[in-house]
């Protein structure tokens, strides 16, 4: 899709991906409603971009949803593009993981992405052009030890996007997943960067991650897996799971201890 003079609306917009992706966004001529939690970090980032409006707002629940797709589609006026990037992660044992957390990243991770897309494509479909993108994760291909509630999260949101390409088909309305590795960002804290650097895990910076959405996007691909080996993997995986069950069991051994470490 050419993005001169299309409205998308970024979520997670003041994150480590989203600032950057905003303003290349910007660079392609978009007006954009930006979309997060944090309304003083928003303002920063849309400071720099022109034809930007900021909307603070919480997508764990229904009502912050419902609240974000109306102040965009007022801001806005039309919505062409609708881009989930806000998510939250968390690395713990599982019989350890706070059930708020768990729910908070369910609530953000999937349920925010199908209740703003539920809220936007009905306009699409009237208007006759949109384009859906949700940012997952390799994690919602290869199910993670310790990001357990987190790769629950992209596993279902991959699937939505999957079902929802197919049932939009006969439309002019596209779909498309995009599943990045792990990026130098804020949502890996330091016990994370410190297993990562104990199991050698590859790790991109924002920039090319950003780089690789927007080529995606412009060519109006359905689905995109970021860093090999990474990507090959997703394939083994499922084909062959139990092959990545054995081939991760050590790295799994090295990354619990840093799992149970208390704080971030
Ligand atoms: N970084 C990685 O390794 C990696 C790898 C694969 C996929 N991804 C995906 O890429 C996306 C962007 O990640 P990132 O690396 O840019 O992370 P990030 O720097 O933590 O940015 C995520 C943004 O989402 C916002 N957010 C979280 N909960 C929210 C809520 N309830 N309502 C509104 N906004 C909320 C956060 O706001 P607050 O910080 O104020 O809570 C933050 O600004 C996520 O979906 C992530 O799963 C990231």
């Amino acid at each position: 899709m050419d993005l001169r003079d299309k409205n998308v609306v970024l979520t997670g917009a003041a994150g480590g991906i989203g600032r950057l992706l905003a303003a290349s966004l910007a660079g392609q001529g978009a007006n954009m409603a930006l979309v997060d939690a944090n309304e003083d970090a928003l303002k920063e980032v849309a400071a720099g971009i022109k034809h930007s409006k900021v909307i603070a707002g919480d997508l764990s629940s229904a009502e912050g949803c419902l609240a974000v797709a109306d102040a965009a589609k007022k801001a806005l006026g039309k919505v062409d593009v609708l881009i989930n990037l806000a998510g939250l992660m968390s690395f713990r044992c599982f019989e350890e993981e706070d059930l708020e957390v768990m729910e908070r990243i369910i609530g953000v991770n999937l349920l925010g992405a199908m209740r703003l897309t539920r809220h936007l494509l009905p306009g699409m479909l009237e208007r006759n052009q949109g384009r859906i993108i949700n940012v997952g994760s390799v994690f919602g291909s290869i199910g993670f030890a310790y990001f357990t509630a987190y790769s629950a999260s992209k596993f279902g949101l991959r699937g939505f996007s999957e079902a929802l390409r197919r049932e939009l088909h006969d439309t002019p309305i596209k779909v498309m997943y995009l599943a990045p590795r792990a990026v130098k960002t804020p949502l890996n804290t330091g016990r994370i960067m410190r297993m990562g650097a104990a199991t050698k895990m590859n790790m991109d910076t924002p920039e090319l991650v950003v780089e690789k959405i927007l080529q995606a996007i412009n060519n109006d691909r359905k689905e995109v897996y970021i860093g090999f080996p990474e990507s090959l993997f997703v394939q083994i995986n499922q084909r062959f799971p139990r092959l990545v069950d054995k081939a991760l069991a050590a790295q799994n051994r090295i990354a619990r201890a840093f799992a149970k470490e208390k704080g971030n």
